[in-house]
């Protein structure tokens, strides 16, 4: 067994109806006021209603911000950075997808850390030197993972591009899941981050930094959502499902947070950056491509993927057993009704250079099973194109 360092990231308390106790998490971390951050749609559900009676039973005053649009971009952080310092509020709650996590991690490290988020992502000029203000999340997507790990991906409009925030000081204190909170997201929602959650995974557990802590809860997400993923599309309002795809894309998280991803990443990131198609989108597309690259990398790996998504490998040699593995992963993605192809997410040959460009400077690229070069996202892209 190779040497390895595994982190455990974020605290995880799980339970049906658990944000209604937001109140009690917020004042064990000390809590005088609260600032709520959230998005522009997910105000107009019923998702902040137990959190906020939480707060008003409890007396604990609290202020909601709820501009938040996907994929936040650096100008949007440090203005949101800025209300939270006028607000006299001394802990966060994120309540939503990644978008709104990661906004609520750049603004809670700004606190403390002087500057634009520009200046702390990948290649900038700053490095975190200070811990973050307490940072608390609640999920309401099973895709991200963001309540989990050490990153925060931010937009640069300007450059075209997604980069990240990465540091341990960012690690949010507890990430409060509440099936419940999922049971409205609609189907496409549900499919495509339920699709980022297994590209976490698979990335994870094929990747050359791989462990065999992180192997084993990568392993067991891919079971989960192999098992799950179909009908939390299929029937929001089953909690069973809704539950275990929860607590899959939280150790997904934790599984890529130390293994760390791949291609599939750089591609979508780089995409988001350049033609801003939605990030579990942009997995869901590339995922069976990318994996029928990587298959010769590790063929017993991918032959344990397609075993933990069901498939029966009996009688099968070991390359026919691994190419199950992106066969599997295509039918899932054909069964959750994802896009499948480029074109129609609005990606044209066009874009292709500016998208590679940014693939080929991914930082994680360099753990990718396969070495890749500009030709293999060639390859990868047009496989998927129309
Ligand atoms: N920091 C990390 O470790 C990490 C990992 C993966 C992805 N990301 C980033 O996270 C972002 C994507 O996050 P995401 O996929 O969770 O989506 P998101 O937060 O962008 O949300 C997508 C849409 O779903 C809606 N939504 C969310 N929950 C809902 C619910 N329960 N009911 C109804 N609608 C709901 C939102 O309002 C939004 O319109 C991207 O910017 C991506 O780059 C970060
Ligand atoms: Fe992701």
């Amino acid at each position: 067994m190779k040497d390895f360092v595994f982190r455990m990231p974020a605290k995880i308390k799980y339970g049906v109806g658990i944000s209604g106790s937001i109140a009690a998490v917020c004042a064990e971390y000390g809590a005088k006021k609260v600032f709520v951050v959230t998005d522009s749609m997910i105000i107009k559900t019923n998702i902040l209603d137990a959190i906020k009676e939480s707060f008003e039973k409890a007396n604990m005053p609290y202020e909601i911000y709820s501009d938040i649009v996907p994929d936040p971009a650096i100008e949007t952080v440090d203005a949101i950075a800025d209300v939270l310092r006028k607000s006299g509020a001394d802990t966060v709650v994120a309540v939503g997808g990644g978008s709104p996590i990661d906004a609520a991690k750049s603004i809670c490290m700004l606190q403390t850390n002087e500057g634009s988020v520009r200046d702390y992502l990948f290649g900038g000029s700053k490095t975190v030197t200070n811990p973050s203000m307490t940072l608390i999340c609640v999920p309401t997507t099973a895709g991200s993972g963001s309540e989990m790990t050490a990153s925060a991906v931010i937009t640069d409009n300007q450059n075209q591009i997604k980069l990240s925030v990465t540091h341990d000081y960012i690690v949010p204190k507890v990430a409060l899941i509440d099936p419940l909170l999922h049971v409205g997201m609609p189907g496409m929602i549900t499919a495509t981050t339920g699709i980022d959650a297994l590209t976490h995974a698979i990335e994870a557990y094929v990747s050359l930094n791989a462990s065999v802590v992180s192997d084993a809860m990568a392993l067991h997400a891919m079971r989960l959502i192999g098992k799950y993923l179909r009908t939390a599309v299929a029937n929001g309002a089953d909690i069973e499902a809704r539950s275990n795809m929860a607590i899959a894309s939280s150790i997904a998280a934790a599984a890529f947070f130390n293994g760390g991803l791949g291609v599939v990443h750089g591609i979508a990131q780089s995409m988001g950056g350049v033609c801003h198609v939605p990030h579990g989108v942009a997995n869901s597309l590339i995922l069976p491509y990318a994996m029928e690259r990587n298959v010769v990398g590790n063929l017993e790996k991918f032959k344990e993927i397609a075993i933990a998504l069901g498939e029966n490998v009996e009688g099968l040699s070991l390359r026919e057993a691994a190419d199950l593995a992106p066969a599997a992963v295509l039918q899932l993605a054909i069964d959750c009704r994802v896009p499948l192809k480029l074109v129609d997410v609005g990606v044209t040959r066009e874009h292709f250079p500016e998208i590679i460009k940014g693939t080929m400077a991914y930082r994680l690229l360099a753990v990718n099973p396969c070495k890749l070069v500009e030709k293999d996202i060639v390859d990868i892209l047009e496989k998927c194109y129309e």
